[in-house]
């Protein structure tokens, strides 16, 4: 009887386990805010810097635009922010951001990630979130 007792609470104990690594955020598995903190610091070293699509931002105030994005990516993978800023259309808008455009942005994010040594495997669970947003922002 003892061992059945022990034997089922080892299965509950189990399940709950199982259960938690299910329910997992995004957020928590890339390892929260420092990692977001720095893919965000990465991208925008790269795109900032990358002649393709960098006249794009000769307005921006880096920070702010750090503050942003870090609190936009922190909600949309799970975390516990709430991004206040302007929605994808608005903030886009007026800037006629092209679809060429839009994929050196994403060559850029992926290198942001890969230099935060994020897995592949939430990489792709990353671009799968933010890729939809590419009608919102081009050619708006
Ligand atoms: C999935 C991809 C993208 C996401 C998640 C994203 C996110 C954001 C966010 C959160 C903001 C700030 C909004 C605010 O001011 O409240 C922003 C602004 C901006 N984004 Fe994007 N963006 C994306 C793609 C792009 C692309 C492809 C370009 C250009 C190639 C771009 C150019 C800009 C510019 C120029 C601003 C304005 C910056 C400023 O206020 O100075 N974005 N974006």
């Amino acid at each position: 009887m003892k061992n059945k007792i022990l034997i089922m609470t080892m299965l509950v104990a189990l399940g709950a386990c199982s259960n938690h690594k299910k329910t997992e955020s995004l957020y928590d598995q890339l390892g929260g805010e420092p990692v977001i903190n720095q893919i965000t610091s990465n991208l925008l070293d790269r795109i900032l810097n990358n002649e393709k699509i960098a006249f794009l931002f000769k307005e921006t105030v880096r920070e702010d635009l750090h503050e942003r994005i870090v609190s936009q990516l922190c909600q949309e993978t799970g975390g516990p922010c709430v991004y206040e800023g302007l929605d994808m259309v608005e903030a886009h808008s007026g800037q006629e951001i092209k679809y060429s455009e839009f994929d050196v942005f994403v060559e850029d994010l992926i290198l942001a990630m890969e230099d935060a040594n994020v897995p592949f495997t939430l990489q792709n669970q990353f671009l799968a979130i933010f890729a939809p947003m590419r009608e919102d922002i081009t050619y708006q």
